[in-house]
């Protein structure tokens, strides 16, 4: 805490003020730390310039540009990120945030971790590519050790959460089609749930439930059916029909708002699964990880699927997915059914390995829940008696705070305090899902930002 104070307190006259120590990411290290940081004073946002964003040449430069060349998919805030160090982002102008990002729960280990950058630069120097036409080394180590502290006995793997679960519906459907040759009423449909989001592209889209990601792009993957999350006796009475190849469902919801299913829940999938001959899919691409203290978000509840899909934090920066499952459900595919040119590449394999081996240590995984309940217990009592807040929630290191009109203002005044959060679920919840690396004085840092920037809620309900 003292260093960020030290910056929030500390002005600077112009990035140019800045003194970088940057070596670039060219193998070089400085006694086995990243030498690619800033090591002088910043100024955070909104200190000495009464919370007004001033913008250098070059950001502003950087945001017209991409407004005139990029596809605008993305509402960016308005920041042009230069470089990050553990848990502190900077953006050109050098201003200092406190990052509860981490990329959309990806930068596990923060940015710049000494054994992440190790692993990068070796493998680099190894072998970066090779195709699936060749075994490469990395990527059985990675599918060894995911097999090894998992439930599944074999990998696949893609290059996003989107493609995880792209790749989990076609197994599912291929499975009942192996098991069932000669059925002529094949189980080919899937039942999502509520507030889910399982990716983008068309089979993922199909499953995701915001019905204006979907509709723009119609016909999406035909065959799904949106329960509401948590309703056993729907979930029990779909399954029973014998027409759902799988059940996918998040152990607790991301972008939905941070929700945590019940045990019950769960529970009442798996047997009716079971009963039926469907898979039981856990996206795990958010909550998976070590995110929740637990290596995997299902073990909190002691219920396991028969595919798990995974994503986001696995290679701590590198794009990578992977599905996992059992022998059973891999004794369905055969060679040809499904592949990627890049996916299991040497190079984000050996990253993996690298951010698999720290995640998964139990010091690990009780500091992550340590720190959860923490800062569970600290935003109850700073920001509970708040009359916009309605609840805190969450487990581990994935905390929403669920408030009573739109998060955005927040989310805007936090920035520019210097604290990075999210939104999620109507855009009426945070989301806090930091580098599982961060600090206790850095969560109180966070907690009070929030506090601080509360009232500008205020402003908003009045309007
Ligand atoms: C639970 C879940 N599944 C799937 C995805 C899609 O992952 P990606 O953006 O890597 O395609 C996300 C992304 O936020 C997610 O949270």
């Amino acid at each position: 805490m003292a260093s960020i104070q030290f910056l929030l307190n500390n002005t600077l006259s112009s990035a140019s003020d800045l003194r970088h120590s940057f070596s670039g990411l060219n193998g070089s290290f400085n006694g086995g730390r990243a030498i690619a940081c800033v090591k002088t004073g910043v100024q955070a946002p909104g200190s000495g310039n009464s919370g007004k964003l001033g913008f250098s040449g070059a950001s502003k430069e950087v945001m017209e540009a991409e407004g005139r060349v990029m596809v605008g998919t993305y509402a960016r805030a308005p920041v042009v990120i230069s470089h990050g160090e553990g848990c502190k982002l900077y953006d050109a102008e050098g201003r200092e945030y406190l990052d509860m990002t981490a990329g959309i729960a990806v930068n596990a280990l923060g940015h710049g971790d000494p054994d992440w950058l190790k692993a990068v630069v070796e493998q680099a120097n190894t072998l970066t590519h090779v195709s699936n036409m060749f075994y490469s080394i990395p990527q059985v180590e990675l599918a060894e050790r995911l097999v090894s502290c998992s439930f599944a006995d074999r990998v696949f793997f893609s290059n996003s959460g989107t493609e995880a679960n792209e790749a989990a519906i076609k197994f599912a459907r291929k499975f009942q089609r192996f098991l069932h040759p000669d059925q002529k009423q094949l189980a080919t449909e899937f039942i999502s749930f509520s507030n889910s989001f399982h990716g983008r592209t068309m089979g993922s889209l199909a499953l995701t439930s915001k019905e204006h990601y979907r509709s723009p792009f119609e016909p999406v993957m035909p065959g799904v059916t949106f329960l509401e999350y948590g309703n056993i006796h729907a979930a029990r009475e779909l399954i029973q029909s014998g027409k759902i190849a799988a059940v996918f469902v998040e152990p607790i919801q991301g972008e939905g708002g941070i929700y945590s299913a019940t045990k019950e829940f769960l529970q009442s999938l798996r047997s009716a699964c079971d009963d039926a001959g469907s898979l039981l899919v856990f996206d795990e691409v958010q909550c998976g990880l070590g995110r929740t203290g637990y290596l995997w978000a299902h073990e909190s509840y002691g219920i396991f699927p028969d595919i798990m899909t995974l994503a986001k934090p696995l290679a701590g920066g590198l794009p990578i997915g992977a599905v996992l499952v059992t022998e059973r459900v891999a004794s369905a595919i055969k060679y040809g059914d499904h592949g990627s040119t890049f996916a299991g590449g040497p190079l984000v394999c050996k990253v993996a390995v690298a951010v698999l081996d720290k995640i998964s240590k139990p010091t690990f995984l009780d500091s992550v829940s340590k720190k959860g309940q923490y800062f569970k217990e600290l935003l109850m009592q700073k920001l509970g008696g708040n009359p916009h807040v309605r609840e805190v929630r969450g487990l581990g290191l994935i905390v929403g705070i669920e408030l009573d009109v739109p998060a955005s203002p927040l989310v805007d005044a936090c920035r520019n305090s210097g604290l990075l959060i999210l939104t999620a679920g109507k855009g009426n919840v945070i989301r806090i899902v930091p580098p599982l690396i961060i600090s206790e004085e850095e969560l109180e840092l966070a907690a009070e930002i929030l506090l601080k920037c509360l009232p500008v809620l205020d402003k908003t309900k009045s309007k």
